[in-house]
């Protein structure tokens, strides 16, 4: 008998449920007896034993099911070791309620941040297997995360509608995509979408050389310039600022979003006119693509076989087309960024897109 806690934290995406499912497929086609509790609303439900026990039928039909049928929260790595407001210890919560259950394994799916927590609760003894989602694609160790594709699809069908209207109305257009740290989903959407100027976090941009960009479009006969932009893109002047003094600009900030402050800094510098459209959560919602759906099904199931051979302390990850596990300490805390040398960066430049660098 195998007893199994399972929680969804961090922002959702698609293919959550999939991945899940997976791993209660997999575990259950092995003919071992085992029990599911499903932890609510991210660590939150760990902390303060909010749990339901689930079966197979709670798994059924959801493979195409977006979203998370366990609920999901942000817990901060940085407040964990906090007690709440009612002096609670949260690490102590999430062990005892471990041990309560007499649990063999979290399995714990979720981002940076989630994998911070979850090495935390290995180094303290618990036996855990992390599963690796995001709508960024940017967690170490692993070359993809599941809701990554989904999110793509999503932004990229957004750049694609507004290619049309751009183009009957000789517009620049400006396409904010999710990612404030990272620039992975912007860059391949960006790509997918055919954009004419890519701004990632990664790549500060100097705003003269976007509006050159703009210019000798126009000057190629172009009616119409779709720039694919990051939440977390930034100017050079930006990026070569203190922590503490972005944060002093951002309290003054009159934007609603990045996009907005380069539409006004192009228009006012330019004269050109350019509208901002905010795919914002519809990147996160809906349901998972075909791709994900199957990568999930498959790393869920290698989290499966794990618990099946007692092996804890991985996040199951994908690495040259191979599903694999890395070692948890190898993950947590670190981002997968965009190398501004990342051949599909400079793959972007050959086709003639400009990052504004
Ligand atoms: O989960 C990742 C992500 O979707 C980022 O791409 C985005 O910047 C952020 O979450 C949005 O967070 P929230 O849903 O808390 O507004």
């Amino acid at each position: 008998m195998k007893r199994i806690g399972m929680l969804t934290s961090g922002g959702d995406c698609q293919a959550l449920n999939a991945a899940m499912r997976g791993v209660v497929k997999c575990l259950s086609c092995s003919g071992e007896d085992v029990e599911i509790y499903g932890f609510l609303d991210g660590y939150k439900g760990l902390i303060y034993g909010d749990f339901r026990m689930l079966t197979g039928q709670d798994f059924a039909g959801i493979l195409t099911k977006g979203g998370t049928i366990l609920g999901s929260s942000r817990t901060p790595f940085k407040l964990m070791r906090e007690p709440d407001e009612n002096g609670l210890d949260k690490v102590e919560a999430m062990k005892q309620n471990y041990y309560k259950l007499k649990l063999d394994c979290m399995v714990i799916l979720g981002g940076n941040g989630t994998h911070k927590t979850a090495n935390m609760l290995r180094e303290e003894g618990l036996n855990v297997i992390t599963l690796p989602k995001t709508i960024d694609n940017d967690l170490w160790g692993t070359d993809m995360t599941f809701g990554f594709q989904s999110a793509v699809d999503i932004a990229t069908d957004c750049i694609d509608c507004i290619h049309t209207t751009a183009s009957s109305h000789g517009r620049i257009f400006i396409v904010e995509v999710m990612g404030h740290k990272v620039g992975w989903l912007t860059l391949n959407a960006g790509m997918a979408g055919g954009a004419d100027i890519i701004l990632i976090p990664e790549i500060p941009y100097d705003i003269d050389k976007v509006i050159k960009a703009i210019n000798e479009r126009e000057a190629r006969g172009s009616r119409f310039t779709i720039m694919a932009v990051a939440e977390g893109a930034i100017s050079k002047e930006d990026a070569k600022l203190s922590k503490k003094e972005l944060k002093e600009k951002m309290k003054n900030y009159p934007y609603p979003s990045v996009s907005y402050e380069i539409a006004d800094k192009i228009q006012k510098k330019s004269g050109k006119e350019v509208r901002v459209t905010v795919p914002g959560h519809t990147q996160r919602g809906g349901s998972p693509c075909p791709y994900d759906r199957v990568f999930a099904t498959r790393l869920g199931a290698e989290a499966g076989r794990l618990i099946l051979q007692g092996e804890y302390g991985f996040m199951v990850g994908y690495k040259n087309r191979e599903i694999v596990r890395v070692p948890l300490e190898e993950v947590a805390g670190k981002l997968k960024m965009v190398s501004p040398d990342a051949t599909i960066v400079q793959e972007a430049k050959m086709v003639g897109i400009s990052f504004g660098d």
